[in-house]
C-alpha cells in the first residue's frame, strides 16, 4: 500500500507477513516489512528495491507511485539482498536511470547482479558518492552520509534538508510488519538492533553524532515504521543508550540451559530470592525453548547477568555455549556475570563458561561461582543467596 510521507515522499514498501524466519535465524512472528520510498520532485529518485519474496508488489507500487513518471536515479544505501533484490529489473526497465551508491556499494556490486555499463543518453550509469555529497531534485537536495558497518561495509544514509527526513537504511529498523507493535516500538526494534546491528555499536555511535547535527523531523528506515514526534525521540534516546553498550534497565537477567529441569528450578528460586532481596527487575530465559534472538536482546539491556548451566560432556551444555558464543560476535561487553553450573560426577559448566564470558571485553565473573549437584537442596540455598547479593551490590 502507498502512504504520502511528505507533500513528495511516498511510502512504496511491501509487508511480509509470512516471513518466520528473517535471515534464516530470527523468529518473525509478526512477519517483516522491507521499505522503500519514491521522492517525486523534478527529478524522480526512488531510495532503495525490496526483497526477493515481494518484488512484484514492490513493482506494483512503484508503478502506481510514479503513475507514469520515469525515475531517473535510484538510490542504493544498502546492498543486503532484502532490499537491493530490484535493483536489476529496474535498471532493465530505466535504462536511462542512474544508480547512486557509495563507492564501496558499486564494488560490491557485481556479486549481486550485473553492473549496468552505459545508458542510452550516455549518462554515466552509476554515481558513486561519498560523505556530504549532494543530489539535487529540484526543491529537494538529497545529502548523502557514508555509516559502514550500519549493517555492511556500504551502507550510506540520506538526508533530505527540505522535508527533514532522514533516510536510515537498516538503523531504527525492526522485526515485524509495518503496523505491528504500533504502540511499542522498542520491543521488535531492540530484539533486531542487538541481534543484527549488536557488533557495531561504535559506527552506530559515529552515525547517531553526524545525525545530531542535522534537524531530524521524521526517520525513514528500511524496516519498521516511519518515526516521528515522541517516537522518534524515544528511539533516539535508546540508539544513544544501545549503541554504546549502556544499561537500558537496572536489573538481572538469569539465562539456564538445563537438560533434566534441575539447573532450569535452581533458576526459578534465583528470580525469587532476587526479588525478596529488592531486586528491581528479573528477567529470565530458558536457552533451550525461549527465543535465543530475546535472550541476546536481554543480555545486553539489563545491567547483571547470571548463566545457569549443566555440565555436558567434560564441557558446558551447548545450548549455553551457542548463546554464549552469539555474545561473543555481538561484542558483548561492560557487564558483571554471576556462574551457578550444575554437575551430577565432575562438573566442569563454569570452567567453560568462564573463559568465554571473561574474553569478552570488561566482562567481570561475580564471586562466589555456585555449584549444584543434581537436585538443588535446601543445602544450596545460602550460596545463591550469596551469588543474588553479590551480584546486586556489585
Ligand atoms: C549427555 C550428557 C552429558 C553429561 N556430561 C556431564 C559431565 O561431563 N559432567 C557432569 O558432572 N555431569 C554431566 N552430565 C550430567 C548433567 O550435568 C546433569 O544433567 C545435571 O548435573 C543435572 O542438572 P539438570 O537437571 O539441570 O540437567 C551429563 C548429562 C548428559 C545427559
Ligand atoms: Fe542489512
Ligand atoms: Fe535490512
Amino acid at each position: 500500500m502507498i502512504k504520502n510521507i511528505t507533500a513528495d515522499i511516498r511510502y512504496i514498501g511491501v509487508d511480509d507477513p509470512e516471513m518466520r524466519l528473517f535471515e534464516s535465524q530470527y523468529h518473525t512472528p509478526d512477519g517483516m516489512c522491507y521499505n522503500s520510498y519514491v521522492i517525486l520532485d523534478e527529478k524522480v529518485a526512488i531510495m532503495d528495491t525490496s526483497d526477493r519474496r515481494t518484488l512484484d508488489a514492490w513493482k506494483a507500487n512503484l508503478a502506481e507511485a510514479l503513475a507514469g513518471r520515469q525515475p531517473d536515479y535510484l538510490i542504493v544505501q544498502h546492498l543486503e539482498p532484502d532490499h537491493a533484490s530490484g535493483i536489476a529489473d529496474l535498471c532493465a526497465l530505466y535504462p536511462q536511470m542512474q544508480l547512486v551508491c557509495s563507492a564501496k556499494a558499486l564494488q560490491m556490486m557485481p556479486q549481486y547482479l550485473t553492473v549496468p555499463e552505459g545508458s542510452p543518453s550516455g549518462a554515466a550509469p552509476v554515481l558513486t558518492v561519498k560523505e556530504g555529497d549532494t543530489l539535487p531534485l529540484g526543491r529537494h537536495t538529497l545529502k548523502f552520509i557514508m555509516a559502514p558497518m550500519v549493517h555492511w561495509p556500504e551502507v550510506m544514509v540520506t538526508y533530505d534538508a527540505t522535508d527533514k527526513v532522514l533516510f536510515s537504511a537498516d538503523g531504527f529498523g525492526k522485526f515485524g510488519v509495518y503496523d505491528a507493535d504500533a504502540d511499542d516500538w522498542a520491543c521488535e526494534a531492540r530484539r533486531y538492533y542487538f541481534n543484527i546491528c549488536g557488533k557495531y555499536g561504535t559506527p552506530v555511535s559515529t552515525l547517531l553524532k553526524k545525525a545530531a547535527a542535522l534537524d531530524i523531523q521524521k526517520i525513514l528506515p528500511l524496516h519498521g515504521p516511519v518515526l516521528e514526534g515522541e517516537k522518534l525521540a524515544e528511539a533516539l534516546r535508546l540508539y544513544t543508550i544501545w549503541s554504546a553498550y549502556d544499561v537500558e534497565t537496572e536489573g538481572v537477567f538469569i539465562a539456564h540451559a538445563s537438560i533434566h529441569g534441575n539447573t532450569a528450578a535452581a533458576a526459578e528460586r534465583l528470580v525469587e530470592i532476587l526479588k525478596a532481596k529488592g531486586c528491581p527487575k528479573v528477567a529470565i530465559s530458558d536457552l533451550c525453548r525461549d527465543d535465543l534472538g530475546e535472550a541476546i536482546e536481554d543480555a545486553f539491556r539489563y545491567g547483571k547477568m547470571i548463566c545457569m548451566a549443566s555440565s555436558y560432556d567434560a564441557g558446558v551444555f551447548p545450548p549455553m555455549y551457542d548463546f554464549l558464543h552469539h555474545l561473543e560476535i555481538k561484542a558483548f561487553q561492560r557487564r558483571h556475570v554471576g556462574l551457578v553450573e550444575n554437575g551430577s560426577w565432575a562438573p566442569s559448566a563454569a570452567k567453560t563458561m568462564r573463559p568465554m564470558l571473561e574474553g569478552m571485553k570488561q566482562v567481570e565473573i561475580v564471586e562466589p561461582v555456585v555449584t549444584l549437584r543434581g537436585c538443588m537442596k535446601d543445602a544450596d540455598i545460602p550460596a545463591l543467596e550469596a551469588l543474588a547479593e553479590a551480584i546486586m551490590k556489585d
